[in-house]
């Protein structure tokens, strides 16, 4: 297994261009199975998870043809199984979403129930009764979800016990070739849902009021192929400007959305950070000096994103002061923590709050990554620690970050990628 080797202390200085979202990516690839026409997808970023992806349609029958440029070209009337195996869906949760664009295309799904992970038990019950709403015979049976209805799927009105991403974009994928109308409420208003929505209004459905809870959904007869950019990731974007400001550096992400990172960009002035944005662009400055702790709450967007405190937790190790991180969204998404105490951090858990005192500097150490924000964290708490830190497990880190040592490397970090 691949590590990487951090020698700390280097304040990130330069520019970096943003990749496409990640977790856009996922559904729009999972949407182009709706239609038998060739739907092409631009900006897709270049990781293990769109590979995995990839070749989950490869399983189901379907070529993607991709370019030099990772844009990639699906037609998926080529279709002849309809069953997301266990091996793919152990490797990468987000293949449930196959589930709502196989059912309503082709009355019938199979996809291998994702287990619990390293950040919860994290369950499908809400995909799958939302599902059944609109008529879909479900069991679960061996470890599989074995979904068919007769005929087209009926539109519902559907309302979301909990703010579910993947269940919101399954249902509202489904609902595009239903019968009648779907209407959504206590839908995620997150970006990547609204891309998912843009991407199918391109491709023909009718849907509306993405972006807020309630998203209301006439169904089409057939939708058809079309060209669609993902959007830039977020998550990315913030990660790289949260090692500028633990790092005291001065730093300008390119190709990306400031209007999606709000609460994001107000906890790094709260640290310090001076901020200037453009349409597209990030610039942030510490002016060299070290950021002050900050207190947060991760909950569905627009509030702080749970994908992102890792890496503020890793910035308040350094910090002035003391911060608290409360995260409601998932159950078990400290694990980064034990390890930024090996490096010499002062953290202490309680409940489902961590609370961090902040130190001059942190100590390297061998550290072991277990998802893949609390590996974005550990790297930041590397390049902030004196002497070297090695990251072990990073396939994690290559699931969700688009060549992030090349990346750091261009804003000056001493990194390097160690093979097995
Ligand atoms: N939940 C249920 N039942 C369900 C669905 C969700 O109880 O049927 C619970 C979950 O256990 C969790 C909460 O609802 O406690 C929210 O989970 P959600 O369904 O929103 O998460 P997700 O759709 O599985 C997506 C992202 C995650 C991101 C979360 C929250 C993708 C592919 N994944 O997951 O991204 O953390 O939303 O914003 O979009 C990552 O990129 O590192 C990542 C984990």
């Amino acid at each position: 297994m691949d590590k990487l080797l951090i020698q700390g202390g280097v304040s990130l200085k330069g520019e970096i261009r943003i990749a496409g979202a990640k977790n856009s990516a996922l559904p729009i690839l999972a949407a182009t199975l709706l239609t038998h026409d060739t739907v092409k997808v631009c900006n897709l970023p270049h990781l293990y998870d769109i590979t995995t992806m990839i070749e989950l349609m490869g399983c189901l029958g379907v070529e993607p043809i991709i370019d030099e440029k990772l844009n990639v070209e699906i037609n998926s009337s080529s279709i002849k199984h309809f069953n997301a195996p266990y091996e793919l869906v152990k490797t990468m949760r987000a293949s449930i979403l196959v589930l709502g664009p196989l059912l309503s295309r082709y009355g019938q799904a199979e996809v291998a129930l994702p287990g619990g992970c390293a950040i919860g038990s994290r369950p499908v019950n809400l995909h799958i009764s939302a599902l059944q709403m609109m008529g879909a015979d479900i069991t679960v049976e061996n470890g599989y979800i074995k979904a068919s209805v007769k005929g087209r799927l009926k539109g519902a009105h559907i309302f979301m016990d909990l703010v579910t991403v993947t269940g919101t974009e399954n249902v509202m994928m489904a609902a595009t070739l239903a019968e009648g109308q779907t209407i959504i409420e206590n839908a995620a208003r997150e970006p990547e849902v609204v891309d998912l929505a843009d991407c199918l209004v391109a491709m023909g459905a009718d849907i509306s009021g993405q972006g807020g809870d309630t998203i209301v959904i006439n169904g089409v007869d057939e939708l058809h192929g079309c060209t669609y950019t993902v959007m830039p990731d977020r998550i990315e974007t913030g990660t790289y400007l949260i090692a500028a400001a633990a790092t005291r550096g001065h730093i300008k992400v390119k190709d990306t959305r400031p209007d999606i990172l709000e609460s994001v960009l107000s906890k790094l002035e709260q640290a310090g950070a001076e901020i200037k944005i453009g349409e597209n662009w990030i610039e942030l400055d510490m002016h060299g000096q070290r950021p002050r702790a900050v207190s947060l709450r991760t909950a569905p967007y627009p509030a702080f994103p749970t994908d992102m405190q890792a890496q503020f937790t890793a910035l308040n190790c350094v910090a002035k002061g003391s911060g608290t991180i409360t995260e409601t969204v998932f159950e078990n998404r400290f694990m980064h923590v034990h390890e930024m105490n090996r490096m010499g951090a002062s953290i202490r858990v309680e409940g489902n709050t961590v609370i961090v005192d902040g130190v001059e500097a942190l100590k390297g150490a061998p550290v072991m990554a277990t998802d893949l924000r609390a590996s974005a964290s550990l790297i930041i708490a590397g390049l902030v620690s004196e002497n070297e830190t090695t990251v072990d497990r990073i396939y994690h880190i290559d699931r969700g970050y688009e060549c992030i040592e090349e990346k750091l490397q261009h804003l000056g970090a001493k990194i390097r990628r160690i093979p097995s």
